[in-house]
């Protein structure tokens, strides 16, 4: 088979190591992929929004599959495209896809099929908004309705600092057009989980559980980021917490989409805060979990090909997916300011030392290569992913190998994966 995938950071480097092992793969493209990416796939220069370009790309190569890492090109319409081409892919259509694109459109759906959440209202101008939020209580909720990489939510502890998030969403229009609404919510405690599954719209094929850090410092200090590591399984999502997931989440949300003529095809992501009163949705993402995504295909056992051809078939009731017992844990590195304005071009030093790494490897999320030097091109810059027999093990050996590696400024947490640690 030839594949293409599309995207080019660390998640796509995942899946392009994951795919790479598959007995039926002849040879894989990566649009635009990376020089990481490069060392495993051809890498074509098109980016994952030119959406024509894409499909006469996988026209003229004669692909056999397109596998979409980021949600961008979903919320264009890719799979719309490529449907209506004759050409396969994975990856939900644009009306799925809304379930990311637009958190009003998730909460309505949320609500109309009585799926556990955060209480919320939806507004388009600050004034309406500001009448709404004094009624609530701390700490306040505050989210740019549209796409914003991980970083349109914010938490604020009170009144004053959620009074200017609205400012800062609606009015200043800090996140673009993605802030022409906001959305309030309840305040959830509790402990996050990431639960994603694969649909065909009508069966469900859970993955293996994992858990997202999402704060910049320890202790889920600082502000939000894209993630800044995972770790699977999550042991918060116990058997009765998956079940409950299934029943009070995926069943009546397929039936909620059917009945609105949408089939959702490929991979949905489950967001879940975990509190005293069972799981509730914080948000979906129609894509792999991105650090998520590295442990889990890490973890992974079986060939991916199969299931995300039975995705797209319709057949997820016919496959079943093997698990290594084995936990795995992804620590990323990050640039020196990561999530704000950050540092670029850094010369990572002790790659060469992980070359031949056998309990685990170095996904590349923001790196480019100058001759034989790596150099720190992005944000999220490496994803360490290590396996071991037991969580303990997994994190001593990834840290084991983050101390081999380092540049100038180079940042990341030292507690991934301690929450899980009391059950290892
Ligand atoms: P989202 O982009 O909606 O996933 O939100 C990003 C992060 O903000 C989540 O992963 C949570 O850590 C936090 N968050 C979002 N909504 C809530 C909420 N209602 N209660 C508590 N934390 C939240
Ligand atoms: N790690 C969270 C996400 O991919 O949205």
């Amino acid at each position: 088979m030839k594949i293409l995938v599309i995207g080019s950071g660390g998640r796509e480097h995942a899946l392009v190591w994951k795919i790479h092992q598959s007995p039926r793969v002849d040879k894989i493209f990566c649009a635009p992929g990376s020089a990481a990416i490069g060392e495993l796939a051809e890498c074509v220069a098109i980016n994952p929004e030119q959406l024509d370009r894409l499909a006469d790309f996988a026209e003229k190569e004669h692909i056999d599959l397109t596998v979409v890492g980021p949600e961008l090109p979903l919320t264009l319409g890719i799979a719309d495209l490529f449907e209506s081409r004759h050409l396969r892919i994975f990856g939900p259509n644009q009306a799925a896809a809304q379930l990311e694109g637009s958190k009003a459109f998730t909460k309505e759906i949320l609500r109309a099929n009585g799926i556990p959440t955060a209480a919320f209202a939806t507004c388009a101008d600050a004034a309406t908004a500001k009448r709404y939020l004094v009624r609530q209580k701390s700490p306040y909720v505050i989210k740019a309705d549209g796409l914003a990489a991980g970083k349109g939510v914010l938490i604020c502890a009170t009144l004053a600092e959620a009074e200017a998030a609205i400012e800062e969403i609606l009015v200043q229009k800090a996140f673009g057009a993605a802030g022409d609404k906001v959305v309030i919510e309840e305040y959830l405690d509790g402990e996050e989980a990431s639960f994603m599954v694969l649909t065909d719209g009508e069966h469900v094929l859970p993955l293996a559980s994992s858990q997202d850090h999402k704060r910049v410092f320890d202790n889920d200090q600082g502000p939000n980021t894209g993630g800044m590591g995972a770790y699977s399984p999550a042991p918060v999502v116990t058997p009765e917490v998956h079940e409950r997931v299934l029943r009070e989440v995926l069943t009546p949300l397929l039936d909620g989409l059917q009945r609105k003529n949408i089939r959702y095809r490929g991979l949905l992501y489950v967001g879940l805060m975990i509190t005293k009163s069972g799981p509730k949705v914080i948000e979906f993402n129609a894509r792999f979990g991105d650090p998520e995504c590295q442990p889990i295909m890490m973890r992974l056992k079986s060939d991916l090909l199969p299931l995300l051809e039975a995705t797209i078939d319709g057949k997820l009731d016919q496959v079943t997916a093997q698990w290594h017992q084995d936990p795995a844990i992804c620590v990323v590195l990050t640039a020196n300011g990561y999530p704000g304005a950050h540092d670029k071009g850094k010369e990572i030093s002790g790659l060469d030392k992980l070359a031949d790494w056998q309990q685990g490897f170095v996904f590349h999320a923001g790196t480019a290569k100058d001759n034989n030097r790596w150099l720190t091109t992005g944000g999220r810059v490496l994803g360490v992913t290590a396996r071991g027999k037991s969580m303990a093990e997994a994190v001593t050996e990834v840290y084991r190998a983050v101390g081999e590696i380092s540049w100038a400024g180079m940042h990341y947490r030292k507690d991934i994966a301690r929450r899980a640690l009391p059950h290892s």
